[in-house]
């Protein structure tokens, strides 16, 4: 049976805008769970690495079906021309971004189609929309979660599912990931804080008519 209380999944919660919209959602009164592979396991933030599939598929079990389910783990590449990038660093952007957010919906998408609603969120990026130099491992994977979320969406409204898949493009905010990429001219940026306020409201919001959106948070 479905509980009252709304309940949100966010993958890569242990900092930047994952943390963000844990402490947001929780002060809206949803039941939230989070992961980040460098987690304490404490409370309602399990250790999980999204690259580990059984990892990933005994947290699901553990945690249940949510509302609203948030592919938000990522990593980037250190800034280099794309024939500077080491064969391992491609592979772990390639594994972190891409297989990983097909591991997280392969062990909660199921549970959502069964119960008959939900909203998947991917976290894509303005550079799954556009391109800037030495950050091509990072580019390819945000595009591909910009075609691997619409064309999810087409598999459940061809399954005649009421759950929506949407790309988020959270835009641009002052994370360590930006700091790395960035350097000083992250600051200025807004905050993940600041950005939660406004972002978790419009994620909750989401529903079946966005299924297929490629989104920009407010
Ligand atoms: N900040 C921006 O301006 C910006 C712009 C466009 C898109 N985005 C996107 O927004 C999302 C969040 O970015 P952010 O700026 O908040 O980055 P961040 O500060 O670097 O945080 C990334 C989060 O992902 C987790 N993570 C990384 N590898 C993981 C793994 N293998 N398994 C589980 N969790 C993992 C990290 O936790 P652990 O270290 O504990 O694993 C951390 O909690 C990403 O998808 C990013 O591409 C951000």
């Amino acid at each position: 049976m479905k509980e009252d209380k709304q309940h949100v999944v966010i993958t890569g919660a242990t900092k930047g805008l994952g943390a963000a919209l844990v402490e947001e959602f929780t002060g809206m009164g949803w039941r939230v769970n989070g992961c980040g592979s460098s987690a304490s396991g404490e409370g309602a933030l399990a250790r999980v690495d999204v690259t580990d599939a059984a990892a990933v598929s005994a947290w699901a079990e553990g945690v249940g079906v949510p509302d609203l389910l948030i592919n938000n783990a990522a990593i980037i590449n250190g800034n280099a021309p794309l024939w500077d990038v080491s064969a391992e660093e491609f592979s772990r952007v390639m594994d972190v971004n891409l297989k990983g957010v097909h591991y997280v919906i392969r062990a909660f998408l199921p549970g959502m189609i069964a119960r008959g609603g939900g909203v998947v969120v991917n976290l894509s990026s303005g550079w799954g929309r556009s391109t800037s130099p030495e950050v091509a491992p990072y580019c390819c994977t945000k595009w591909g979660i910009e075609g691997l979320t619409s064309a999810l969406a087409d598999d459940l409204q061809a399954a005649d599912s009421k759950v929506a898949a949407v790309a988020l493009n959270p835009g641009v905010i002052d994370t360590d990931m930006l700091r790395g990429c960035f350097g000083e001219a992250a600051e200025g940026h807004r905050t993940a804080k600041e950005w939660a306020v406004t972002a978790a409201p419009y994620l909750a919001a989401l529903s079946e008519r966005d299924s297929g959106a490629a989104v920009t948070a407010p």
